[in-house]
């Protein structure tokens, strides 16, 4: 456990890309998709940020389920992607996303160690409740926040409120975890301790606000917020 985060109470984690793997939808239709995959996948994940962003800033706000939609239907275009059926069955498999090997277990060490778990997201929340049931999580998060409730995207301020005005908590008492780096110095710019789970290795982001631990996945968390076994 790091000094700083001591007196942690509280676990909030990003839910796409740091729970639940984006890229597996694409990449369960590899077969199909070919080398293909691996770019759509891109351009899907980073279109759907920006249009989230860009439509928080015209004040346009759809809920993540159409924007995704959008983002892969740009994705398809852009890679000349296309096939009987491909863009349903792309969305059913992101709407049953499966997680990554390490959250189970490594949720349960929080809440054997009694700490308030849950999930600050960006989806809307029917997609939140199948993917935490797909993954088999429902038991082990407390709290599952969407944008829905206040009608714009991360970075808004006001999202990262919904987890203290849910919790009661303070923010310092409160660990964030997300694999977006700006949806940590976000977070950290609220108040939260945060952890940046830097899955694929990116250099820092050049924004206010650093970290205050870096990790490569999940599984060092417990240990992090002092809630190892
Ligand atoms: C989310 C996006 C940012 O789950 O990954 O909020």
């Amino acid at each position: 456990m790091d000094r700083s985060s001591a007196g942690i109470r509280a676990c909030f984690f990003d839910a796409y890309g740091t729970l639940f793997d984006v890229n597996a939808a694409a990449r369960a239709l590899a077969s199909e998709l070919g080398d293909s995959w691996q770019p759509l996948a891109e351009t899907w994940r980073s279109k759907q940020l920006s249009y989230s962003w860009l439509r928080s800033l015209m004040g346009q706000h759809v809920d993540f389920w159409q924007l995704t939609g959008d983002a892969l239907d740009f994705a398809m275009e852009a890679h000349a992607v296309a096939g009987a059926g491909l863009r349903q069955r792309l969305m059913d498999l992101y709407f049953n996303l499966a997680c990554f090997p390490e959250v189970p277990a490594m949720l349960q060490k929080l809440k054997r160690a009694g700490l308030v778990t849950g999930i600050l997201s960006n989806g809307s929340p029917a997609m939140l409740e199948a993917a935490c049931r797909t993954a088999g999580l429902d038991g082990l998060l407390d709290h599952v926040l969407s944008v829905e409730d206040v009608g714009i995207f991360k970075p808004d301020m006001r999202i990262y409120r919904m987890v203290t005005d849910r919790t009661g908590l303070p923010a310092a008492a409160i660990a964030f975890h997300s694999s977006n780096g700006w949806d940590i110095h976000a977070g950290k710019t609220f108040g939260f301790h945060a952890i940046w789970i830097n899955r694929s290795g990116q250099p820092r982001e050049r924004l206010p606000n650093p970290p205050d631990l870096v990790l490569h996945d999940l599984t060092g968390v417990p240990d992090a917020v002092g809630a190892a076994a």
